[in-house]
C-alpha cells in the first residue's frame, strides 16, 4: 500500500488559493453548559489551518457539527456560541449552521454533498474528531473538489500512526473510562505494539472480576468477563503486561470514604484508583519512553476521586517519554489540572483517535486520497 500519509494532498497540494472560495470542514463539536462553550480547545486548534487558508487570500467558510440533534434544527445545538467565539479568534470567517441539522449529513446524501459544495472553488478537511464518520461534509467533497487535509489534521495523524508503527520503547498505554467494551478493538490492536498496558477507570473491575475478585457494587460489565480473561491470557502469552490496580477508593455500603485492597466487600464501589496503584503507575509512566493515555483513573469530577487521576496526568507532565493524550474525558481532566501544555501532544479526536490507532485508517482520510488533486490521482 502507498504511504498511509504522504498519499493525502496536503494543504499545498491546493495551488494558489488567492481569491478561491475554500470549505473547510473542522470539529466544533465544543463541550457547552446552558449555551455558553465550557472548553474552546477544538476552535483554537482549527486556526492554524485558517489562518495559512487566509494569509494566502482564500475566503474561508468553516462548517462543524455540534453535538447530536438527529436531522433536526434545535436551538440547543445552534452553532451561534462557537460562531460568536470563532469571530474573536479569526474576524470575517463564516461558519455554516450546524452541519447535522439536516438528514443528508449522517445519510451521506448526495443531494447535501452538492448543496455544500455549491460555490466552493477547493475544500480542506481539519475535523479530524470526525474523521471516523463517513458524513456527506467529511467524505462528499472530496469526490469532486481539490481538497486538502489541514494542518491539526495532517499532525494528528502523523503522531498516532506513528505510534501505531515505530513507537520508542517501552511503550505504554494508559487506559481508563467507564467499559472495556467501547474499547474493546482498541485494546487488542494495542497489545501488538504496547510492552505493556495499565487500567484503570471503572472498566478495572471487570479485569477484577475476571481474576476471580470480588468488586462489591461496582460499576462493571458482566458480559464481559470472558473477553477479559482472554485479554489477559492473550497478552501473558505474548509476553506484555496488563497492570490492574491493587488498592481501589470508594464509598463503604453506607456511603463513606473508604480505602481497599482488590476484594471490595458487599455494597461498597470503587470510584478511584487507590494511592498505591496510582504510584505504580507513575513508576511505569516514568520508565517508559512512549506513553499513550486515553479514560480517566476515575470519577474525577468529585474531589474525592481525583487523585489517581490526577497523579497519571502529573506523571504525563513529568515523564521524559514522548506523551499523547487521547481527546475527550481525560483531555478535559489534562486540561482541569492545568497541564495540557505540559504533554506532548493532546489530540483533538476522542472515538477518531481510538479509531485511528484500531484500524490505521479512517474513512475521511481515505476520502482525500481519492480526491481529484491527490499525489498520483
Ligand atoms: C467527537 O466529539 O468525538 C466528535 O465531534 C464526533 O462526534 P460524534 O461522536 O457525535 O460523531
Amino acid at each position: 500500500m502507498a504511504d498511509p500519509i504522504r498519499s493525502i494532498p496536503t494543504l499545498e497540494d491546493l495551488g494558489d488559493v488567492a481569491g478561491r472560495r475554500v470549505l473547510v470542514r473542522t470539529d466544533f463539536n465544543v463541550p457547552m453548559e446552558g449555551g455558553v462553550i465550557t472548553d474552546d480547545f477544538r476552535i483554537r486548534a482549527a486556526l492554524p489551518t485558517i489562518t495559512w487558508l487566509t494569509e494566502r487570500g482564500a475566503t474561508v467558510v468553516t462548517a462543524s457539527h455540534l453535538g447530536r440533534p438527529k436531522g433536526q434544527p434545535n436551538p440547543k445545538y445552534s452553532m451561534d456560541p462557537v460562531r460568536a467565539r470563532l469571530a474573536e479568534l479569526a474576524p470575517g470567517v463564516e461558519l455554516l449552521e450546524n452541519l447535522r441539522f439536516d438528514p443528508g449529513e449522517e445519510g451521506n446524501d448526495p443531494a447535501f454533498v452538492a448543496k455544500l459544495v455549491e460555490g466552493v472553488d477547493a475544500y480542506v478537511d481539519d475535523a479530524f474528531g470526525a474523521c471516523h464518520r463517513a458524513h456527506a461534509s467529511i467524505v462528499g467533497p472530496p469526490q469532486t473538489l481539490p481538497s486538502a487535509m489541514g494542518l491539526l489534521l495532517q499532525k494528528e495523524v502523523e503522531v498516532l500512526l506513528g505510534l501505531r508503527e515505530r513507537p520508542k520503547h517501552p511503550f505504554v498505554a494508559v487506559l481508563g473510562g467507564s467499559k472495556i467494551s467501547d474499547k474493546l478493538g482498541v485494546v487488542e490492536a494495542l497489545l501488538n505494539t504496547v510492552d505493556s498496558l495499565v487500567i484503570g477507570g471503572a472498566m478495572c473491575f471487570t479485569f477484577l472480576a475476571a481474576q476471580g475478585h470480588p468488586i462489591g457494587a461496582s460499576l462493571w460489565e458482566p458480559d464481559q468477563v470472558d473477553t477479559c480473561r482472554r485479554l489477559l491470557e492473550t497478552a501473558g502469552e505474548r509476553g506484555k503486561t496488563i497492570h490492574l490496580p491493587e488498592d481501589i477508593v470508594g464509598l463503604d455500603a453506607d456511603g463513606n470514604f473508604a480505602t481497599y485492597g482488590v476484594r471490595l466487600p458487599e455494597g461498597a464501589k470503587g470510584f478511584d484508583i487507590g494511592p498505591g496503584t496510582a504510584a505504580a503507575f507513575t513508576d511505569i509512566i516514568m520508565d517508559a519512553r512512549t506513553v499513550f493515555w486515553n479514560g480517566p483513573m476515575g470519577m474525577f469530577e468529585d474531589d474525592r476521586f481525583a487523585a489517581g487521576t490526577r497523579t497519571v496526568a502529573q506523571a504525563m507532565a513529568d515523564t521524559k517519554a514522548f506523551t499523547v493524550v487521547g481527546g475527550g474525558d481525560s483531555a478535559a481532566a489534562l486540561a482541569q489540572f492545568r497541564l495540557d501544555d505540559e504533554v506532548d501532544h493532546v489530540s483533538t479526536g476522542g472515538g477518531a483517535s481510538l479509531e485511528l490507532l484500531e484500524l490505521g485508517d479512517l474513512p475521511g482520510l481515505e476520502a482525500l486520497r481519492n480526491a481529484p488533486n491527490a499525489p498520483g490521482a
